[in-house]
């Protein structure tokens, strides 16, 4: 069957057709080109990319220019995926121009099809300019890892039932704002559930349990790349770091036992015209 790119409408439909929604995040090329090559709906450029790729200790610093840099490199992978860039710390949160300023350079420099942002107290307000501005939002609620220290740190949000409830608030908020989908991290399976039968709109769980709408893992997690630390709720579907490291050190190991470059990865020069090099 001849694959089509996929839209906002194409996301939502899943939901109504009960249909499960992948989505996982990438932050360059060769990466974004397998996820689109196997199917992944959704491809997120993380702000996660601060802590897997660029080694900061949380995405707190990530900044804008690092966003688009990332997302030009997974927008030149993807024919078929939606591909949504994440809003760094601090590039929505001053004010509503700012905020559709920053959006809009996801969409016209990186060439996203949306943008994602993590839940602050004035969000709704900044979502609903940035929807009326033209440009599609995905909301993020539960453990938004921006604000993880007012959160406490990197805890399960909505485990009673008072913020359980501010939870499904929060959703109904930022559905009835534009958001055409929620991400839902790191809550109670049971809350997750009610929250996705409450909305219309997708919700995209991380932590969330078996009844979001769809599914979302940071790739590094997923593939065995970071090794700072693997939260409960991620599945190692491969260990790559062990392979990357085998493959080196047999490379740094051929390299200094001459044993690599042989003639087989090697070039040649014909006899004669060697000897004119060496002037014979
Ligand atoms: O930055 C990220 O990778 C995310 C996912 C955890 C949803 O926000």
């Amino acid at each position: 069957m001849e694959r089509k790119k996929i839209t906002i409408p194409d996301i939502k439909a899943k939901k109504e057709k009960k249909q499960k929604i992948t989505m996982l995040t990438a932050y360059d090329y060769p990466n974004a080109l397998l996820m689109d090559r196997a199917g992944i709906d959704m491809i997120l450029v993380g702000d996660s990319v601060g802590m897997v790729v660029l080694g900061y200790d949380s995405t707190v610093p990530v900044t804008m220019d690092e966003m688009i840099h990332h997302s030009k490199a997974v927008r030149r992978a993807v024919k078929y995926a939606l591909v949504i860039g994440d809003m760094p710390f601090m590039s929505y949160n001053i004010s509503k121009e700012e905020a559709i300023f920053n959006a809009g350079r996801f969409m016209k420099e990186a060439g996203c099809d949306a943008v994602k942002l993590e839940w602050v107290n004035n969000v709704v307000d900044i979502t609903r300019a940035i929807v009326d501005s033209g440009i599609p939002i995905m909301g993020h609620i539960g453990l938004t890892p921006q604000t993880a220290s007012q959160l406490g740190g990197f805890k399960v949000q909505g485990k009673d039932a008072e913020t359980a409830k501010r939870l499904l608030d929060s959703a109904i908020k930022l559905q009835d704002a534009g958001c055409f989908s929620i991400v839902l991290e790191c809550i109670p399976s049971e809350i997750a559930k009610i929250i996705t039968e409450k909305l219309t709109i997708p919700t995209i769980g991380i932590g969330a349990g078996i009844d979001c709408d769809g599914q979302v893992l940071v790739t590094h997690d997923m593939l065995g790349l970071f090794e700072r630390f693997t939260p409960k709720f991620v599945k190692q579907y491969a260990n790559l770091s062990p392979e990357i490291l085998k493959a080196v050190e047999k490379y740094k190991e051929e390299v200094e036992n001459l044993k690599f470059p042989s003639s087989e990865h090697s070039f040649i020069i014909k006899d004669e015209e060697l000897k004119k090099v060496k002037g014979k």
